[in-house]
């Protein structure tokens, strides 16, 4: 059975690490790339992290990439991230990487694997937008060369409060990026609607740790620190979940049923002003404009938790 060729653009990032142990361990997927972009963390930690975690799930045949460091026009300012912890995946030490990244920059990677690829490539992109808005005007006709192309970003709410919960992260930190992305691609959005709607609860974490204990790879190891971490971090803040957002982009790829997509006319709010990064979402198609965006608003929470834990046994019996 051939293959289905994706490449994830990430900003690695605990949710990241979760949607690329997921990517790998499903038999239909070829990981062909991981490409960096700043996000969660500065992009020096996010180029880092995805070496890092390509040896940690033994991906020998997956490249890495580096983007983009700063967005294409907003100021990027973070060191840290308390969400991701010291790092950027939970605080968790790697060991240090033995590959290098590919010479070429992730947007020459991503259009020459579209290209080879002619059509079959899923591009999935679970940071800001900056690498694929970068790869567009580069290469104006990467559109024809993709299968399809998913992000994690946006939301008819969001959880920048900087912006009063009315941008979502992964497009706050690059507007401009989201709103040529969107004018240029058909975009299938797992937003915040779809993620919250598939929170992980307590229980289903104490069992992906109970899982991954007892494997005795690095993999195991390291899922079952990051389900501790994001345990810890979300019950133990006094958060009631935890929203393990870029894995439930990947989920819907794997298992269509997961994800229910509706069409609707979206803009991408990107002047300079209180809810700069804001997707705003057509639902009443009052709007008078065309619907060019797919978004995923129903989802199939107990569908996801299963694959999440699923996945866990499949490394814990690695
Ligand atoms: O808003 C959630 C998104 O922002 C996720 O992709 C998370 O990793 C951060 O990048
Ligand atoms: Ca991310």
């Amino acid at each position: 059975m051939r293959k289905i060729p994706i490449i994830i653009d990430c900003d690695p990032g605990v949710d990241d690490s979760y949607a690329i142990a997921l990517a790998n361990s499903h038999p239909e997927f070829e990981l062909v790339a991981l490409t960096a972009v700043e996000g969660n963390v500065p992009a020096v930690l996010t180029r880092y992290n995805c070496l890092c975690l390509r040896e940690t799930f033994e991906m020998e045949n997956t490249k890495v990439a580096y983007g983009a460091t700063v967005p294409l026009v907003r100021q990027y300012f973070r060191e840290i991230s308390v969400t991701h912890g010291e790092g950027g995946v939970g605080g968790i030490q790697f060991e240090a990487p033995t590959k290098e990244p590919e010479q070429k920059e992730a947007w020459d990677v991503i259009y020459e694997e579209a290209v080879k690829h002619n059509g079959e490539l899923v591009l999935f992109a679970v940071g800001p937008l900056t690498n694929i808005a970068t790869c567009l005007r580069k290469y104006p006709d990467l559109p024809k060369y993709l299968k399809k192309f998913v992000i994690m970003g946006g939301g008819t709410f969001g959880n920048v409060s900087a912006t009063g919960e009315t941008a979502e992260f992964n497009i706050w930190v690059d507007p401009h990026a989201a709103k040529e992305v969107f004018e240029k691609l058909e975009v299938y959005m797992v937003g915040l609607n779809a993620t919250h709607a598939a929170a992980v609860e307590e229980k289903d974490f104490d069992e992906m740790i109970e899982v991954t204990s007892k494997g005795t790879n690095k993999a195991s190891d390291f899922l079952n620190k990051l389900s501790k971490f994001s345990k810890e971090n979300s019950f133990g803040r006094g958060e009631d979940n935890n929203v393990i957002h870029d894995a439930l982009a990947v989920a819907g790829e794997i298992d269509p049923e997961i994800l229910n997509y509706k069409k609707y006319y979206i803009h991408v709010e990107d002047r300079e002003v209180k809810n700069v990064g804001q997707t705003i979402v057509d639902l009443e198609g009052t709007s008078g404009k065309e619907p060019n965006c797919w978004i995923a608003m129903d989802v199939d929470q107990p569908k996801f938790v299963q694959m999440m834990k699923d996945m866990c046994k499949y490394y814990a019996e690695k």
